[in-house]
């Protein structure tokens, strides 16, 4: 079953075009891998998908059902969540209260709130840094604290824009894994957002490559990579973190 589908999506900022003409589909239960340069239009898709902007014309749908412009808060009941590539944590509040406000905007209610948020701290594996204040978390850990909030939403499709994005290569692998066994375990549908090449290849079912606003190139991970237009279009001739 299709999940997630974007139809000829266009996007234009004054004059610049960030988005010309976007098709896209995502299949319940696969991971979608988008790759291209900096500036190729990936966040803006995400924000357009997830009603953080609407769209200069096209359509979403998610699971059928017209979803274009639809705010993130309608978006989260439905099932679909994102993280920010910039990440937007309560910088005062300590991890634990952070996981509980967004445990709560799922609509948790008194104990269920916070056993939803200690089960989504333990899942990224934060517990230790729970009582610590947001702000002055390393990089690393703020990564995983955008993932812990995004989870304590329980989505059934969730999109990642760079999440691995300042991590050092020590702290890919868990993220990874994670990513990884919420597939196995949960059936959970996902497009990331990511400049890794090794994490594309390991966690991809298909790949989408967007080069200045449009798709490029799309396929199993092997044939995108492989492509010389992609490979000539991204960053010339190497590809990065291959
Ligand atoms: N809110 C905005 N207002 C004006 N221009 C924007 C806005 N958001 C994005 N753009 C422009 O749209 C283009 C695509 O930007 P976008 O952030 O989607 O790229 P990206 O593929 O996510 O890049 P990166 O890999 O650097 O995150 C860029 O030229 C960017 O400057
Ligand atoms: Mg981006």
């Amino acid at each position: 079953m299709i999940v997630l589908e974007a139809h000829a999506l266009t996007k234009s900022f004054s004059g610049l075009q960030a988005l010309k003409g976007v098709d896209l589909e995502v299949e319940e239960g696969k991971i979608l891998g988008i790759i291209g340069a900096n500036g190729a239009g990936k966040t803006t898709l995400f924000n357009c998908i997830m009603g953080a902007f609407p769209p200069t014309s096209g359509t979403v749908l998610l699971e059928g059902r017209d979803i274009t412009g639809m705010p993130a808060h309608q978006l989260a009941r439905l099932g679909m969540v994102r993280t920010f590539q910039l990440m937007r944590p309560f910088h005062t509040m300590t991890v634990l209260e952070n996981v509980e406000v967004a445990a709560m905007s799922r609509g948790a209610r008194g104990a269920a709130v916070r056993a939803e948020a200690v089960g989504s701290i333990e899942r990224t594996g934060l517990s230790e840094w729970a009582g610590h204040q947001s702000g002055l978390l390393p990089a690393g850990m703020q990564k995983r604290l955008e993932l812990a909030r995004a989870l304590a939403l329980r989505p059934r499709i969730l999109l990642l824009d760079e999440v691995l994005a300042g991590l050092v290569p020590s702290e890919r692998a868990p993220v990874l894994d994670l990513l990884s066994s919420l597939r196995r375990d949960e059936g959970m549908t996902m497009v990331f957002v990511e400049h890794i090449m090794a994490a594309i290849r390991v966690l991809s079912d298909h790949v989408v490559m967007m080069d200045q606003g449009a798709v490029l190139a799309s396929g199993d991970a092997q044939t995108v990579l492989s492509d010389p237009h992609v490979i000539e279009a991204y960053l010339g001739k190497e590809l990065p973190h291959a």
